[in-house]
Formats: structure tokens, C-alpha cells, sequence
């Protein structure tokens, strides 16, 4: 046997014993339902174990088989995601559902090549839908993953490429105990998102700090290597709310929009003449900025004002005609919550008590 294995071996060794002494009870793991895994999977790309937890069970209450969430209307669901940013996901996830209803008899892809074939779901979610539904041996490599095997094994390949990605799968692959696909997985994601965390883990307690590169070689704190080449941009966007009585005037994102299906308000950029119509309606009540609201998306950082316009209720008809004409929506105000909209738009109304 040569070392290598004997390593490896070791490896996986050493994080199902630590797994199965720090076991960690979440409700996707009690399942080997595809469909309940693929849904938590989806929710988990996109935020942490607490903050998703309530999201799983809002979208496997409403939607407890791939059924009833192919049956869902679109904003509906994205109604559901709204809070978790990144809306796309939310949509993939409705459309492979109706596909998997419609198309595949409601039949759930059961290989990890199989699975591959879904919009929205990579090498990372097929590999932890096969192993943790179908057992097959195919190990999920994510952020928590390239960390332990960056800093255990020393690799000091920049983790954003996509060769790198390559390099990182193949070793997990040879890790991956055929015996326990599922648990070494589940093992590996909660090691890198407990035990090996970013910033300043506990290296003294480890049970790998025998065998961990970083660890003997002082570089704990430099793997894994990550090269940051996305370029954030500003952006500023200055929205008018238009109000009107108890209705408010919203617009609904068009497809190819980062938010798209999601409802916001129109803004002085896209719509500039919102303004000019508003002011010709005879305003009550004009106010003008009084916050700015920040915003990280994934490639731009966003400044956002909001001012806010009230028009008396004799105008109503005129606003009615100019919101059908410009494709604007005029909604009455306890309709809002029922909404999908983007989170700072949550936040600002927030703010207004709404
Ligand atoms: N992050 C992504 N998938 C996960 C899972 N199945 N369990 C815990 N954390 C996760």
C-alpha cells in the first residue's frame, strides 16, 4: 500500500470520527428524498445553515413534492425567496420543477450526471443530491471543502479557477470513502464550516493537526489561496415612490434584470419622466431623500435614495392612465406585503412601518 492511500485513508478516518462525535441535526439530513435535499441544497448555495433553516421549512411547507412547487405560480415562490438575494436561484428552482413534473413523469434525476443536466445545479449540488439521496460516491467541493484540503494537504492553487476546481475535486474524489459517500460529505462540510473555519480556528484542538501542512508550516492564515479578479462597481439609484391615497405606484423587473419577476419602484435612470409626471399631478407632500440605503450585490455596490411623492386622490384616474401606459403598477397598499421585492426595498419599507 503506498503512502498516499494510507494518508487519504487516515484523512477520511479522522473527519467521520470527528462527524460522528459533533453530529449536528438539521432537518434535510433525516431525509433521502430528492427533492427535499435538492431543495435545502439550493437554499444553502445561497446562505448559512441559520439563516436558510427557516427558508427550508417555508418552501417544504408550501410546497412539500416537486408537484405542488411546478403547480406554484412564478411570483408565488419568488415571493417565498425573497430576503436570500441572488433571485435566479429561486427561479431555476421553478423551473426544474416544472420540468421534472412535466417532463420527466415527476421523476427525480437519480445520477450525479443525471443531475448535472438541471438549470442552477453544478458539480457541487449534484455531487451532494446523488451522495446524500442515491449514495453515490461523489464527493461535493465547496468553500468549506477547498479550505480543509488547502490547508491539510498544502495546496497552494488559486481556488477562483477553474483548473484549481479541477485539482481540489480530484483529491476529494480519491478521499471519499466508497462506504460513506453521504456521511464523509456531510462530514467535510461541517468540519470546513466549524472545526477549519476561516479566521482563526482552533488549530490546537484539531484532530488533524499532525497530519495538517498549514498547521506545521505556519500557513493557517494564507490557505487557501484565493485571488480576488471580480470588479465591483458603484451604482447609484434614485427611486420615486408615488403614492396616491392607500395605492402606490410599483414596477415589475423585466427579464434579464439581476431582479427579474421582482418588484421595485421606478427610478430616476430607467423612467426619468416618473418625475416630471408625478410633479404635473399636483403633489400634496414632496420629500426628498432623507437616507441612503447601501447594498451589496454580487459585482456592484449600490447606493440607493428613495423620494417620496403624494398625490392627492383626485388624480387617481390620471395616474391610473399614465401607470397602464408606461407598464407601471398601481397597488393598493395592504397588497404590498404579497409582493416579491428585492431586500433593500424590504428594508426601506421597513422603515416606514410597512
Ligand atoms: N451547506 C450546504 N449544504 C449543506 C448541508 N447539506 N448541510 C450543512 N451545510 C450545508
Amino acid at each position: 500500500m503506498s503512502n498516499k492511500l494510507t494518508d487519504n485513508q487516515a484523512f477520511s478516518k479522522t473527519i467521520l470520527l470527528w462527524y460522528r462525535q459533533n453530529p449536528r441535526d438539521l432537518p434535510w439530513r433525516e431525509t433521502k428524498d430528492p427533492y427535499t435535499i435538492w431543495l435545502s441544497e439550493i437554499i444553502l448555495q445561497q446562505t448559512r445553515v441559520a439563516q436558510g433553516t427557516p427558508y427550508f421549512y417555508k418552501f417544504i411547507e408550501a410546497y412539500p413534492t416537486v408537484k405542488q412547487l411546478a403547480e406554484a405560480p412564478e411570483e408565488e415562490v419568488l415571493r417565498l425567496w425573497q430576503g436570500l438575494g441572488y433571485y435566479s436561484r429561486a427561479r431555476n428552482l421553478h423551473y426544474c420543477a416544472k420540468y421534472i413534473w412535466h417532463e420527466l413523469g415527476g421523476l427525480f434525476p437519480s445520477t450525479y450526471q443525471d443531475l448535472l443536466k438541471l438549470k442552477g445545479v453544478g458539480s457541487y449540488t449534484a455531487a451532494a443530491i446523488s451522495s446524500f439521496a442515491f449514495g453515490e460516491k461523489q464527493a461535493v467541493v465547496d468553500g468549506n471543502v477547498f479550505r480543509v484540503l488547502a490547508r491539510v494537504f498544502g495546496i497552494e492553487s488559486d481556488i477562483a479557477t477553474g483548473k484549481a476546481k479541477k485539482e481540489f475535486e480530484k483529491l476529494a474524489n480519491e478521499l471519499i470513502p466508497a462506504e460513506s459517500p453521504a456521511e464523509f460529505n456531510q462530514a467535510m462540510m461541517d468540519f470546513g464550516s466549524r472545526k477549519c473555519v476561516p479566521k482563526n480556528p482552533d488549530c490546537e484542538s484539531c484532530p488533524l493537526r499532525g497530519e495538517c501542512f498549514a498547521f506545521k508550516n505556519n500557513l493557517v492564515g494564507s490557505l487557501p489561496v484565493k485571488i480576488n479578479k471580480t470588479k465591483v462597481r458603484e451604482r447609484k439609484i434614485h427611486y420615486f415612490v408615488v403614492k396616491c391615497g392607500k395605492h402606490w405606484v410599483w414596477k415589475r423587473r423585466k427579464t434579464g434584470d439581476i431582479w427579474e419577476g421582482l418588484y421595485d419602484f421606478p427610478s430616476k435612470d430607467q423612467m426619468p419622466e416618473i418625475e416630471e409626471i408625478a410633479l404635473s399631478l399636483e403633489p400634496q407632500h414632496i420629500q426628498s431623500p432623507t437616507k441612503e440605503y447601501r447594498h451589496l450585490l454580487s459585482h456592484q455596490k449600490l447606493s440607493v435614495g428613495f423620494s417620496e411623492i403624494e398625490l392627492p386622490q383626485g388624480a387617481y384616474s390620471q395616474l391610473e392612465k399614465y401607470c397602464d401606459d408606461a407598464g407601471l403598477n398601481l397597488v393598493a397598499e395592504d397588497e404590498i406585503d404579497f409582493l416579491a421585492k428585492p431586500k433593500l426595498i424590504v428594508n426601506y419599507l421597513k422603515d416606514k412601518g410597512i
